[in-house]
């Protein structure tokens, strides 16, 4: 009790901080989401997203070795597709010189030891924009988790050494780990998209994917956001069926989540910063309301506070820079 005990004899110095600080954010911390776009030389703005541009392979190979550079050693794959190979079932999303499966060769042929993460989930490929194959205005679970586990052995045999489920249909794990395994794929990760809430915070992505659902929400597959218990359901059932790691997503809204799973699972856990989230911030410091890199900083660490062992983030190059 005060005055035998007073906090700030620990706050005195950027040294005693230093010494006593429980939590640090390192660039081992960070993985990098790219959006890959078909062309040659093309870089196009993401209009909610200042600072993160869909590329093309080209330029893609160079963005690795910069990343590279920086010492981020993780990349999460998303691709635009063209309007013209979108149908119901994702048919694209198995074809061997696919643009996700070229993006994969092309990062591993630039950069070998980087750790190439891609997403599988039909939404980009799907003429409705939905995770899932549609029949009747509803989302068929058994039929996608099929598409999504060739979908991931695809990617798997371009050359991705994690496949990140995002799709939230039940089973996919399972069905996933059941084909790579089949196919001696052994030592193919993982990475699941566990809790996974609905959320508004996705919109900037949608629109960078050119990937909204075409019609209703995604409420009946991804996760009611008053939903806490359940986030620990979802989890050790992904784990049970195979995932090496398991994600929160989005990030800030759910640290509560990232603790309460961290304290219930052994597994590594992954946050997801999303879209929204990054453009949030974006936009306030644009109008001189934030301060960027400050607030960038405060809530990375917050994320490894809350238990994350690391972030997928589209800050991830400006906060390398900034703490190499
Ligand atoms: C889709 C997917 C989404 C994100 C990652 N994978 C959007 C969605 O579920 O509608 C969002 C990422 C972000 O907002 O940064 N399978």
């Amino acid at each position: 009790m005060y005055p035998n005990q007073r906090n700030r004899r620990l706050r005195q110095s950027p040294a005693i901080r230093a010494l006593v600080s429980e939590n640090q954010l390192s660039v081992n911390d960070l993985m990098l989401p790219l959006f890959v776009c078909e062309g040659i030389h093309v870089k196009e703005p993401i209009n909610a997203m200042p600072g993160c541009f869909r590329m093309s392979l080209d330029l893609l190979k160079e963005e690795v070795k910069t990343i590279w550079g920086l010492g981020i050693k993780a990349v999460l794959i998303f691709v635009k597709v063209s309007d013209s190979l979108k149908d119901n079932r994702g048919t694209e999303t198995i074809n061997p010189q696919g643009l996700m499966q070229r993006a994969v060769m092309e990062i591993k042929s630039t950069v070998s030891e980087m750790v190439v993460m891609t997403d599988v989930a039909l939404d980009p490929y799907s003429s409705f924009g939905h995770d899932g194959i549609v029949e009747n205005n509803k989302i068929l679970n058994d039929p996608t988790i099929e598409v999504l586990s060739q979908m991931a052995l695809s990617h798997a045999h371009a050359g991705a050494d994690f496949v990140a489920p995002s799709d939230m249909m039940d089973g996919r794990v399972l069905s996933i780990r059941t084909t790579l395994e089949k196919a001696g794929f052994f030592n193919i990760g993982i990475m699941s998209y566990s809790a996974k809430y609905a959320s508004g915070f996705y919109g900037p992505f949608r629109e960078a994917l050119d990937s909204s659902p075409g019609f209703g929400d995604k409420q009946t597959y991804q996760m009611d956001p008053a939903n806490r218990l359940e986030a620990i359901t979802e989890t050790t059932r992904d784990i049970d069926e195979g995932a090496d790691i398991v994600m929160v997503k989005p990030g800030i809204t759910n640290l509560d989540i990232v603790r309460e799973i961290r304290d219930n699972v052994d597994v590594p856990i992954a946050v997801y910063q999303v879209s929204g989230e990054y453009a949030m911030l974006k936009a306030a410091s644009e109008k001189g309301w934030l301060d960027h890199d400050t607030v960038m900083l405060e809530q990375l660490l917050a994320f490894k506070r809350a238990g994350a062992n690391f972030i997928a983030t589209y800050h991830a190059k400006e906060a390398a820079t900034l703490i190499c």
